[in-house]
């Protein structure tokens, strides 16, 4: 039995770690659909085309390394405009999705185009500033010297880059359930969304 748990929304909205809870309660897979982007546009900072690292990605180079930095997720986000480099990536986020037993898919654009049949659509959300700062707090924790300004600002470039690409652009499917997290804690978002899920999967 597959069923499909899609996950989109911005950079450091929390999707992560609900996508993580929610896997570990209901016993599914889950895919960071970021780490393949940003494998890709890690990829491009030694001057690989984007297209020929997409179209030659392996499972090893998502375990690769810290994929996690700030100037990876740059590298991500333009990588992520080019159509070629999107449609190289959707085969295996479907096949993926279809794992038995369940599975839960984060990223950008899941529920409106990897995914569009899922069971469950959510859309986490919360302001600019709640999410650098959680993001700031994460780069630091790392021993990263970034300030909090250009946290922020490396946050609303991204945002604006993901959401007015013309290829499946970061927005909530029509049928997505929207979650925001600015002053909930992780534990009340993951609750939230377990309860969601809940009402839809046959147990
Ligand atoms: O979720 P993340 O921060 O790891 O994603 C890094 C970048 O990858 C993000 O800025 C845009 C891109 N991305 C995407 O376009 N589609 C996805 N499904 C996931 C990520």
């Amino acid at each position: 039995m597959s069923f499909t748990v899609a996950i989109d929304g911005p950079a450091a909205a929390g999707k992560g770690t609900i996508s993580k809870g929610v896997a570990a309660h209901f016993g599914f897979s889950h895919l960071d659909t970021g780490l393949l982007y940003r494998a890709v546009g890690r990829r491009t900072l030694d001057g690989t085309s984007a297209v020929t690292a997409a179209q030659t990605l392996t499972a090893e180079e998502l375990q690769q390394g810290d994929l996690r930095t700030a100037e990876i997720a740059q590298a991500a986000s333009k990588v992520a405009v080019i159509p070629e480099v999107r449609a190289a990536l959707v085969d295996f986020q479907r096949a993926f999705a279809l794992r038995k037993g369940g599975a839960v898919l984060d990223g950008r654009d899941i529920g409106t185009v990897i995914c569009p049949q899922a069971e469950v659509k959510l859309f986490v959300t919360a302001s600019a500033e709640v999410r650098a700062e959680r993001r700031f707090l994460e780069l630091a924790a790392k021993g990263g010297d970034a300030t909090r300004d250009q946290v922020l600002a490396d946050v609303r470039e991204r945002d604006m880059r993901d959401a007015e690409r013309s290829t499946a652009p970061m927005k909530p499917a029509d049928d997505a359930v929207l979650l925001d997290t600015s002053n909930l804690s992780i534990e009340d978002a993951l609750a939230q969304a377990v309860s969601l899920i809940e009402v839809k999967f046959p147990v």
